[in-house]
């Protein structure tokens, strides 16, 4: 059973009604600095547990044996720490840390402590997206030729939240990291990436600091190219024409579209058989919340993974390593963007003296 603490109570509220409804999770405490926000989500689940406005509490109290993190980007680093060193296992949102240069010591905490570190990379654990992956393992698309993701959201609500102002948030690491796990979680092994990015008129008006739309190719060790795209200030497409968040898989023999909004998904497959598969009677369990703004399912879905992954003494995907692997990708994502040139994921690791 994971006696879990949240920490961190915006998105965090995905995590109560995942830990709340799940059979496999007993919320103990929720904590979040804003005294506000703790009661009114006390009041939106009933919650029956703990509430503190101090994470200590949380670090301290013997009854929770793993802390799940939904604190701001650039907080996420100190507060994996701070949990390692009292002893918890980690459930960390992405994007796991934006800055490399954290990353040993927590790899080193991870394994003095014995502690299971997971990212919460909530995007593969989408209905379409486990399926897209079970498809690919059963060898329906032959080999794999190539990948493109993207992620492209209106997301100027956004805005609102302070921190997205400060120069501390990119929307490469907030957004683009959920379509570059797709990307490594089929192609591990990208060598160099090369990318293109700019703020739009609206992302500037609204105060943003960094690139709010990028595009970007990547190379793997063993010669194969990846796309992805991230766009994040401005209208999307009806979601029965596109979906906001998708992976395409392109094999020898199939090609496959994962389609997060509306739970569709998409294949061609060695037979020459052409499927659309929707999931009508799952979209409650992943939608719960007004509109589709927030959802719950895929937090249950990986909450339940990491529940057993401790049980059964397993490691939870995607683990600290590959984390780390996916924050470095980024890292030179951003290189990229600031140099114009293709940069390579070695070099960056190198840097920060980084083996994983
Ligand atoms: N699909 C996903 O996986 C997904 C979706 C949205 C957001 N996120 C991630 O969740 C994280 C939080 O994003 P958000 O939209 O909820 O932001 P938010 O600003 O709404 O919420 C963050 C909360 O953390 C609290 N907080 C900050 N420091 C704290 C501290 N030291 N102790 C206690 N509480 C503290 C703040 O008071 C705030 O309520 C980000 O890393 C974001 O990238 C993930």
């Amino acid at each position: 059973m994971l006696k879990l603490g949240i920490l961190g109570l915006g998105e965090g509220r995905s995590t109560m009604s995942a830990a709340l409804n799940s059979p496999k999770v007993s919320l103990q405490t929720i904590c979040d600095r804003n005294e506000d926000l703790c009661r009114h989500r006390v009041a939106e689940f009933q919650f029956q547990g703990r509430v503190t406005t101090h994470y200590q509490d949380m670090l301290e109290d013997p009854e929770i044996n793993a802390i799940a993190i939904y604190t701001p980007d650039h907080l996420h680093a100190e507060h994996v720490k701070l949990a390692l060193e009292h002893g918890k296992h980690v459930v960390c949102t992405k994007p796991f840390i934006d800055d490399l240069s954290k990353a040993n010591e927590l790899l080193a905490l991870a394994e003095q402590s014995g502690k299971k570190v997971f990212i919460g990379q909530s995007s593969r654990f989408f209905e379409p997206m486990k399926r897209q992956r079970v498809d690919f393992e059963a060898g329906l698309l032959g080999e794999l030729i190539t990948i493109e993701a993207y992620y492209h959201a209106d997301h100027r609500w956004f805005l609102e939240k302070g921190w997205s102002l400060e120069n501390a948030f990119k929307w490469l690491y907030g957004g683009l990291s959920h379509p570059v796990d797709f990307i490594r979680w089929y192609l591990p092994n990208v060598e160099e990436v090369m990318g293109y990015g700019m703020l739009s008129s609206n992302g500037a008006k609204g105060g943003l600091k960094h690139q709010d739309t990028m595009h970007f190719i990547f190379k793997t060790t063993d010669g194969r190219v990846a796309r992805v795209s991230g766009a994040y200030t401005g209208p999307v497409q009806p979601v029965t024409r596109d979906s906001e968040m998708s992976c395409i898989l392109r094999g020898t023999e199939g090609c496959s579209q994962g389609d997060y909004m509306d739970l569709r998904y998409a294949i061609t497959d060695r037979t020459g058989e052409e499927r659309i598969v929707t999931w009508e009677h799952k979209l409650k369990h992943y939608f719960r919340f007004e509109g589709k703004s927030h959802h719950a399912g895929e937090y249950q879905n990986y909450l339940e993974y990491f529940a057993d992954s401790i049980e059964q003494n397993f490691t939870a995907y995607p683990d600290i390593r590959e984390g780390i692997g996916t924050i470095a990708l980024l890292q030179a994502m951003d290189r990229s963007l600031q140099t114009g040139q293709p940069v390579k994921v070695r070099d960056v690791l190198a840097e920060h003296r980084v083996t994983i």
